[in-house]
């Protein structure tokens, strides 16, 4: 099938290869002429695991390529997948500026080349997006086309994986033609036996909706109850085995820690929310969701505070891990983007490293924070000459450092861990101040 796909970020770059590796003919458009050079001359402008080498096939084999140009990438497509940012608008509701002023592109180029497409919505979006994409085009044409929501669950860091073996797909459309396009389009992902769920469009915007609210309701609810083991003194370790057993709960998505972040959860609670209180509807539990994950991402200040009895100015705090999770560069509301500022406010010094997003975290950093930040070389240079470590990100790197090495090298070896890496045992047998969350402090 000969597919386009708009916008080459997390989800269009990783749907374009992995279509293009089914044996699609795919040309991925993107406004970004800086991103589109590198992508032409081979290079992968994001870091995701396994991306590289089907990126290479499929460039080897003349199956993707790039252009700014949509009209070039619109006239032979049988497919458009609109792959663009979404992001939080002032008041909380998803931005569809990118959404809409690329259907607005697409009307024109329809009455011009006259030919029937699907035009598919990849975009995270509000419930009714479709019908907006659909009359946008059909405001400047009469030509046929369908339009179909398709929303996506790749995590980054498995994106490729996700992206390869999906545990269900999810089509939004009314359309028997569509959906049998849709159908042949993702036949080769599911043949293990993963269902291709068909819906209407208003269910399938809601699906992703809710599957991201529910993840960070969970995470959140975790959270909350590891905040209560610090109070009571129990181990939140042992509550999440305790609970994970029981099959109608579920193992996973039950650790304890500073928070979740990313491009996607936060944006897409506040959405749901905001698009929920619109239609008149107070959706309370979401509201909780979001002010719990809000003072979660910089809950070790006060622990901080407490251990060095209120005074950090003029103290050097080392971060361990910047993304927002492990096996990606991205630092969208990463909580220690975060902690970064609230360290900058109390007037303490940082020395920072993540093994992939030290770059994107020294763009998305805040000027205060950039100035009391020392980006550094390596794992281990962190350590020497700080009065606390900070993690925040468990990367494998991060996971099994010989404790011992955190006594040699810190002249205090003071922990404070975001993401409970370490088994109290060996903590305190390596001689070290360790605090977790929602486990007993080893002082
Ligand atoms: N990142 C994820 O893990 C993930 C997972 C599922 C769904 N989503 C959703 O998918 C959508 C895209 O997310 P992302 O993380 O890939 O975004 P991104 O910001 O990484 O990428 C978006 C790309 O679109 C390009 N773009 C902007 N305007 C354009 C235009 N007019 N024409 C062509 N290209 C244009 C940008 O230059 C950028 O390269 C969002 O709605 C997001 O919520 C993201």
């Amino acid at each position: 099938m000969k597919i386009t796909v708009v916008g080459t970020g997390y989800v269009g770059l990783v749907s374009g290869t992995c279509f293009a590796d089914s044996g699609n003919d795919v040309i991925c458009v993107d406004i970004d002429n800086g991103k589109v050079d590198k992508m032409r001359a081979g290079e992968v402008p994001i870091y995701e695991p396994g991306l590289n080498r089907v990126f290479d096939r499929s460039i080897r084999e003349k199956r993707l390529t790039f252009t700014t140009n949509l009209e070039d990438a619109f006239k032979d497509a049988e497919v458009i997948f609109l792959c663009l940012p979404t992001p939080p608008g002032a008041d909380g509701q998803a931005d569809l500026s990118f959404v809409l002023g690329v259907a607005d592109e697409l009307g024109d180029l329809f009455e011009k080349y006259g030919e029937y497409k699907v035009v598919v919505n990849k975009s995270t979006v509000p419930v009714g997006t479709a019908d907006k994409v659909r009359e946008k085009i059909a405001s400047k044409t009469d030509v046929e086309f369908d339009v179909v929501s398709n929303p996506e669950f790749l995590r980054e860091g498995a994106a490729v994986e996700d992206f390869m073996k999906p545990e269900r797909v999810v089509i939004g459309t009314r359309s028997e033609r569509a959906a049998e396009i849709m159908n042949t389009l993702y036949e080769p992902f599911v043949r293990s036996g993963n269902p291709i769920i068909v819906m209407d469009e208003r269910s399938s915007e809601l699906t992703k909706y809710a599957a991201n609210s529910m993840l960070a309701t969970k995470i959140t609810f975790m959270n909350e109850i590891a905040n209560v083991c610090e109070k009571v003194g129990a181990n939140v370790d042992n509550v999440r085995r305790g609970i994970g057993t029981d099959s109608r709960i579920g193992k996973r998505f039950l650790f304890a820690g500073i928070g979740y972040g990313g491009s996607c959860f936060p944006k897409d609670v506040q959405a749901i929310h905001h698009t929920s209180a619109g239609y008149g509807y107070d959706f309370k539990i979401l509201g909780s969701v979001m002010k719990v994950n809000e003072s979660q991402k910089t809950s070790i200040i006060p622990k901080m505070n407490d251990h060095f009895e209120g005074d950090l100015s003029g103290k050097t705090v080392g971060i361990w891990g910047l993304s927002f999770k492990p096996e990606t560069d991205d630092v969208r509301e990463a909580p220690a983007l975060y902690i970064a500022d609230a360290l900058a406010d109390k007037g303490v010094k940082m020395k920072v490293y993540d093994p992939e997003a030290m770059e994107t975290f020294r763009v998305a950093a805040s000027e205060k924070a950039l100035k009391n930040i020392e980006f550094m070389e390596d794992r281990d240079s962190v350590l020497e000459d700080i009065d606390a470590l900070i993690i925040c990100t468990e990367w494998n790197e991060f996971r099994r450092p010989s404790l011992e090495n955190f006594a040699k090298l810190m002249k205090n070896p003071i922990i404070f861990d975001g993401r409970n890496l370490y088994d109290l045992n060996r903590a305190k047998e390596a001689g070290l101040t360790y605090y977790s969350v929602g486990r007993p402090s080893v002082i």
